[in-house]
């Protein structure tokens, strides 16, 4: 089974190929972009980088926020030029979105922009960072505070690499695409995870197509992110991105139910949603909310007062200026539980399917 999603960007538009062993397209890829060199970086073993058909420089990466730096662009355009890359070659990226963020930015500043596929091998990568054209990378003074827009010529999406992915890396993609029931995908729940995948390509798509400098609708992509980066930040990362924003869309819900946005039970839905992907609803035991309110205020959305994507009568919008004793009393409601409870213990039918 294989999806084909298009991104509609005009003479920079390209296709989202989602399926089992799609990574095998890459030379014929390459060969429409008429490259004739490439550079694949890879933080995958060797026997998971396909055939480029080209003459190909290949740089191992590690995936992982330390090495989303500066540094790394920097050796890695020095390598592109050793190599002899022309800005009519091609740079592949194949690993997480730590990798593709920051191979995508290299790619984007080498030249002044010289082409990129993405092979993203984790469940967070395919169904949100390698679509869309973000690249960043980190500063000591925060993460993803330096980078471009840079849109890929193609992003295959091989569900094979997801066979070898552990199963809490599974848990944080499937965040992203609970988050998705909430923000106009509808009810993936029970559809295989191509068809998962899919969709949620779909709906970024989409997004991305209307607001590619995020400047209004793209907001959307990060319900539950309020709260969800906070609660990386207060657990030092102990809870996963997508654990992280899955307890952050149980929370809107709530605050969505409490500034009367939504009834009782979409609330509930919200709770369902998360439940049934096996991800965490409650919030770590050991969080003091105060910190949460503090980081909440730090998030970019919150230009003043507190913001929060928030379904509603007429779907999911911003809400800026959230009143902070709601915020209080809605987190003082979640259920705790201690941070070694939250996550592993279920798994999530997602997988089955
Ligand atoms: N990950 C959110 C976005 O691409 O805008």
């Amino acid at each position: 089974m294989r999806r084909t999603v298009p991104v509609r960007l005009g003479d920079r538009s390209y296709e989202v190929v989602v399926g089992p062993g799609v990574r095998n397209s890459l030379a014929e890829v390459v060969r429409r972009l008429g490259a004739e060199r490439a550079v694949v970086v890879s933080a995958r073993p060797d026997e998971w980088v396909p055939d480029t058909g080209v003459e190909t420089l290949l740089l191992p990466a590690r995936d992982g926020e330390q090495g989303k730096t500066l540094a790394t662009v920097e050796a890695l355009c020095g390598e592109f030029v050793r190599f002899g890359l022309t800005r009519s070659d091609v740079v592949v990226s194949c690993g997480g979105g730590t990798t593709t963020d920051v191979v995508g930015l290299a790619a984007a500043l080498y030249h002044r922009g010289v082409d990129v596929i993405h092979l993203p091998t984790s469940l967070l990568a395919q169904v949100d960072a390698s679509v869309g054209g973000k690249t960043a990378v980190n500063l000591r003074e925060g993460k993803n505070l330096v980078g471009a827009f840079w849109q890929p010529r193609a992003v295959l999406c091989d569900t094979d690499y997801l066979s070898t992915l552990p199963a809490r890396e599974m848990l944080s993609g499937l965040g992203e695409i609970a988050r998705c029931h909430f923000i106009g995908a509808g009810d993936l729940r029970g559809l295989p995870l191509t068809e998962q995948i899919a969709a949620s390509v779909t709906l970024k798509a989409g997004i991305v197509e209307v607001d590619e400098r995020d400047a209004g609708k793209r907001h959307l992509l990060n319900y539950g992110h309020t709260l969800g980066h906070a609660l990386e930040l207060a657990t030092g990362f102990a809870l996963r991105h997508g654990e992280a924003v899955a307890v952050g869309t149980v929370f809107a819900g709530r605050l969505a139910h409490a500034l009367g946005r939504v009834d009782r039970s979409r609330a509930d839905e919200h709770l369902a949603v998360v439940r049934h992907y096996g991800l965490p609803t409650a919030l770590p035991a050991e969080v003091d909310p105060e910190l949460l309110v503090r980081q909440m205020h730090r998030d970019k959305k919150a230009v003043s007062g507190l913001g929060f994507v928030l379904d509603g009568p007429e779907g999911a919008q911003l809400v800026t200026d959230v009143p902070q004793e709601v915020v209080f009393r809605v987190l003082a409601g979640m259920p705790r539980a201690p941070m070694d409870s939250l996550v592993g213990a279920a798994t999530p039918d997602a997988v089955l399917t």
